[in-house]
C-alpha cells in the first residue's frame, strides 16, 4: 500500500456526514445562523476517510477546506440540507449529523433589502424540518448518529434525543466548558448509545475524538453483523 491509509472496518463503508451551520435568509442581504465553525464534522470526514470509508460530506457554509477524498455537497439552509441528505439515505451505512441546524427560519423571506424603520422590527419565526427526526423515522439498516450541544443537563437532555430522534447514538457536549463546543481545535463528549450505555472522553483534539466516535461505530456496526 502507498500512503498512510489502513483498512478498518469502515473500508468501503457509505458515510454521511453533515457539518457547519446552516443559513436561513431573511432577505438578500440578511440571514439567521449559529456559532458552528465546521471543525468537528470535517474532522470526522477526515478520520472516517482515513479509515476507508466511502464519506460524502453536506455541509453548510464553513470556512474551512474540503478535507481530501471526500465527496462534497455544499448547501446553505436547514432545508437544502434535509434534500440533499435524505437524497442519498437509501445507500447509506453511516449517517453521522454533526451540523448545527438552524431550528427556526423567516416566515418570509422578503426578496427586497428591508429598510430600517424608527422604532423595533418583529420577525416571524417557523419551524425547520428536523432531518435527525424524520432520518429515525425512516431508517432500516443505517446507523444513525446525532450531536447534542447543551448548556445544561447534557445527560438527560442527550438520552431524550437519542430516544426522540431513534438514533443509535447521540454524541453530547456541553458547549459552556473551555475546550469544547464551538469553533474550538479540542472537544469534551460523551458518547450515549440506545443499549443505555455511555462512553465519557477527557478532552482531546477533534481529530481524535472523531476517531474514537468512528471506532465505536464500527464496533457497533460489527455487532450488528454477527
Ligand atoms: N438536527 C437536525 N435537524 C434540525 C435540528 C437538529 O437534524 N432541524 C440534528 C442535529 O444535527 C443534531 C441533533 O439533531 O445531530 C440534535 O440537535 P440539537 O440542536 O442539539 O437538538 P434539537 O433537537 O434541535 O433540540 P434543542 O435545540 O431544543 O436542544
Ligand atoms: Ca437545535
Amino acid at each position: 500500500f502507498a500512503g498512510t491509509e489502513k483498512t478498518s472496518d469502515l473500508a468501503g463503508k457509505k458515510v454521511i456526514i453533515t457539518a457547519g451551520p446552516t443559513r436561513e435568509k431573511i432577505d438578500p442581504v440578511r440571514y439567521l445562523t449559529n456559532h458552528s465553525t465546521g471543525k468537528m464534522g470535517y474532522a470526522i470526514a477526515e478520520a472516517a476517510r482515513q479509515m476507508g470509508a466511502n464519506v460524502v460530506l453536506i455541509t453548510g457554509p464553513v470556512a474551512l477546506a474540503p478535507p481530501q477524498g471526500v465527496q462534497t455537497v455544499a448547501v446553505e439552509s436547514a432545508e437544502d440540507m434535509y434534500r440533499a441528505v435524505l437524497d442519498r439515505y437509501d445507500e447509506a451505512d453511516i449517517v453521522i449529523k454533526t451540523a448545527a441546524v438552524a431550528d427556526y427560519k423567516p416566515k418570509t423571506v422578503y426578496d427586497h433589502k428591508l429598510k430600517k424603520q424608527i422604532g423595533g422590527q418583529t420577525l416571524e419565526l417557523e419551524r425547520t424540518k428536523d432531518i435527525l427526526l424524520e432520518l429515525g423515522k425512516q431508517k432500516k439498516n443505517q446507523l444513525l448518529v446525532g450531536f447534542a450541544a447543551e448548556t445544561e443537563n447534557v445527560e438527560e437532555y442527550a438520552r431524550r434525543k437519542l430516544q426522540k430522534k431513534n438514533a443509535d447514538m447521540i454524541v453530547a457536549n456541553n458547549v459552556k466548558l473551555e475546550g469544547a463546543g464551538f469553533g474550538t481545535d479540542t472537544n469534551i463528549v460523551t458518547i450515549f448509545k440506545q443499549d443505555g450505555s455511555a462512553v465519557k472522553l477527557p478532552m482531546m483534539p477533534k481529530i481524535e475524538v472523531a476517531r474514537y466516535l468512528l471506532e465505536e461505530i464500527a464496533k457497533e456496526i460489527k455487532r450488528d453483523r454477527i
